[in-house]
């Protein structure tokens, strides 16, 4: 049974975090069309107001005023970040060079993710960070920050963006080296908003220094939301679905790059160029999907797409290989674990070795009496459209948390699939 149709997903998540957080370190006034609406990212917006960002909603989009880095400094102020590690990440990164005390916490989840990562380079530039066992909740007290010249231990945009927001209110010039290229929503706004950031190879490099923001920015759509619809239509025979407006980043569309070379008809117009890429995708069913391997250097551009990708995998012919995917193991859930888990209970031929996931494919997919998500958002979604391309219904557990990054994933879920 076929996906079909058009559908226009949620305001990218990454970059709508990254144009609410980094309004409190910008001045000047904003209208941002196409905001992500998704719970990740009303935390950040809880945040920003809790520090005294207004809001305005506008008649298209929501309009935020710069803070400029000045709002009345916490005494151990908590700030809830929900499930969001975007927005931990990168606040902690915001307030090590204000001053004020913080205690920065999260869901069950969140007091499960690795926060030192982050913590170790701000306490080296100079800012108080404390963590319980390495996780949430984290407190900072903001201090006056010197220059770093760090290299990441994990390809992370998280981590980079943290420094380099650090760095805008530093004493000097930092920077940054990246183990390979990953997302950079942060540099681009930083230079859309007037900063300079420079690249020499992995080597970003960043002065301090107060952002303008622009007059306006309109959000293109989530790829990593797209990809569950134009994914499904890769490998259910018949499908043809074609996301609107969505972010078109090289460093975040990989998951098309691979549907394309295990032989789904991908077709893209661009739309746009600035601020970011963006246009439509089509992807239409072309024949059983062939087995590919995904390296490590593709993985930042396709992480939180790994989940479709390997269902994608058990439908298609060979053995598809996901090289040093052992970031996974650090998501909303160990996704390493869940993922082989949920989908050997399907029936797919799934494995972890080391730290590679290996599918065998193709497999029918059946249902077991029950599936659990654990409360992740994309293992649950990525169950959803397993249980159609089987052509079953089973309870997904923890599926309440899908709306974490896809409030409208059920709705477009009923508009694209046809019986
Ligand atoms: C994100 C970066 C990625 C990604 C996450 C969003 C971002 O995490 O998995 O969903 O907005 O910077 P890491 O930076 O930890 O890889």
């Amino acid at each position: 049974m076929p996906f079909i149709g058009t559908f226009v997903p949620p305001g990218d998540k990454s970059i709508s975090h990254r144009l609410i957080l980094m309004s409190l370190l910008a001045q000047g006034q904003i209208l941002i069309k196409g905001l992500s609406n998704c719970q990740d990212v009303q935390s950040s917006l809880d945040i920003y107001r809790t520090l005294g960002g207004v809001t305005e909603l506008e008649a298209d989009g929501l309009r935020l005023r710069g803070l400029g880095g000045q709002w009345p400094p916490g005494q151990d102020l908590m700030l809830q970040c929900g499930n969001s590690g975007t927005t931990i990440r990168l606040l902690m990164g915001i307030l090590a060079g204000r001053p004020g005390s913080y205690v920065l916490d999260g869901d069950e989840q969140l007091r499960r993710r690795p926060m030192e990562r982050v913590a170790d380079p701000l306490r080296r530039m100079g800012a108080e960070v404390k963590t319980v066992n390495g996780k949430p909740p984290v407190t900072i007290k903001g201090g006056e920050l010197k220059s770093i010249d760090y290299t990441c231990v994990a390809a992370s945009a998280q981590l980079k963006s943290a420094v380099l927001l650090a760095t805008l209110s530093a004493k000097g010039p930092s920077a940054v080296t990246e183990p390979c290229l990953t997302r950079d929503h942060t540099e681009r706004l930083i230079n859309f908003w007037g900063g300079s950031i420079s690249h020499s190879g992995l080597k970003i490099s960043l002065s301090p220094g107060i952002l303008k923001m622009t007059n306006t920015f309109e959000c293109p759509g989530d790829p990593s939301s797209a990809a569950f619809f134009l994914s499904a239509a890769a490998f259910n025979e018949g499908s043809s679905v074609t996301a609107e407006n969505i972010l078109m980043s090289q460093l975040r569309t990989g998951f098309l790059r691979v549907l394309d070379r295990m032989g789904a008809k991908v077709s893209l117009s661009l739309s746009s160029d600035t601020p970011e890429p963006a246009g439509g995708v089509k992807i239409e069913y072309d024949g059983p999907l062939m087995a590919t391997e995904i390296t490590s250097e593709e993985t930042p551009s396709l992480i939180d797409e790994i989940p479709i990708l390997a269902l994608a995998a058990t439908q298609a012919v060979g053995r598809t290989i996901f090289r040093q995917v052992d970031e996974l193991r650090i998501k909303e859930t160990d996704r390493l674990a869940s993922i082989s888990s949920q989908l050997t209970a399907m029936g797919a031929k799934i494995v972890v070795e080391g730290d590679d996931l290996i599918v065998d494919g193709p497999t029918v997919l059946k249902a077991p009496n029950q599936l659990d998500s654990s409360g992740d958002h994309r293992l649950a979604m990525t169950l959803a459209i397993a249980l159609k391309t089987a052509k079953a219904e089973t309870k997904i557990l923890g599926d309440k948390s899908i709306p974490i990054s896809y409030p409208e994933f059920n709705s477009h879920l009923a508009q694209l699939w046809r019986d």
